[in-house]
């Protein structure tokens, strides 16, 4: 099956509520320092790696960026190229095309990992696999920072099936395929069985849904396939009932669906020897 990350370009920024805030609050957790060596796990375009140089020029940090997809990685290459150029900085940037679920970097390599918007990416053994590898990567002590949506048991079927439904009218088969969002319990599970003893959720964001924002950007204008997808939702909302409509303040006008979610960014440390 082609990967459809090598379709799917587009700017999760035009699609979703990350702002600049969002990025600067990430920036603050990751704390980046000078000579410190960083990995943007799974970086599609890397707006990670572009707002810590965005916000940091004058750090000399080694950055690496890992990415599965050779179109996203490319992506990355070209933005990352020109925000130092702009900036007249030279840093030394690796690039690789891998699975964050079987990397091949040395055992204690790394500061920090950071990965934005990934985990659920990969099928559940795979996700075990990638939470297993950031802890051998890092060095002791070094942190794992790690960006997703805070799902509960009340959210997390729905939350699945709306971007399933999403993903098979866009016609990305491996995404369907593979996504696999799971609950802050589940990920707290993954972190424990790879053997982090420190982590928390250092901050939460609200996540604001839009069908209508997919429509030129995945669904191809198509408004079929929009009203598809609300007809969809609009019944998994009924059959959630009044609670989850109020929790997820759900409208739907004007041909858009609208539900709130929240995000949120994890912290955790590999214990120092
Ligand atoms: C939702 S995007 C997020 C990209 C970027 N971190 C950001 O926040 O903009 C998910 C990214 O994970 C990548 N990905 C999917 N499976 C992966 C895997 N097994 N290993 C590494 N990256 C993967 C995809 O190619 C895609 O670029």
């Amino acid at each position: 099956m082609k990967n459809s990350y090598d379709e799917r370009v587009i700017r999760y920024e035009s699609v979703t509520n990350f702002s600049d805030d969002m990025f600067d609050d990430l920036v603050a957790i990751i704390n980046p320092q000078d000579g410190e060596v960083i990995l943007d796990c799974g970086a599609g375009y890397a707006p990670v790696t572009q707002a810590i140089i965005g916000k940091e020029p004058m750090l000399d940090i080694e950055y690496y960026i890992l990415e599965y997809s050779i179109v996203q990685l490319q992506r990355a290459q070209i933005e990352v190229s020109e925000l130092l150029d702009s900036i007249g900085q030279i840093r030394s940037v690796s690039y690789q095309q891998n699975s964050a679920a079987s990397m091949d970097y040395p055992d204690n390599f790394f500061d920090k990992v950071v990965t934005k918007m990934v985990l659920h990416e990969l099928p559940a053994g795979e996700q075990i696999k990638m939470i297993s590898e950031i802890f051998r990567i890092l060095k002791p002590g070094g942190k794992l920072i790690l960006w997703q949506t805070i799902l509960d048991d009340s959210t997390v079927h729905f939350y699945r099936n709306m971007f399933r439904k999403k993903d098979s009218l866009a016609g990305y088969d491996s995404l369907v395929e593979n996504r696999n969002f799971i609950t802050q319990e589940a990920f707290y599970y993954l972190l424990e069985n790879a053997r982090f003893e420190k982590y928390d959720l250092a901050k939460a964001f609200i996540y604001n849904f839009n069908s209508k924002y997919r429509l030129y950007s995945e669904l191809k204008g198509d408004l079929e396939k929009l009203k598809a997808l609300n007809t969809y939702l609009l019944e998994m909302v009924e059959t959630e009932g009044q609670g989850f409509s109020e929790k997820t303040q759900f409208t739907f006008e004007d041909d858009n669906v609208s539900l709130f979610f929240k995000q949120g960014v994890y912290l955790a440390q590999k214990a120092s020897i």
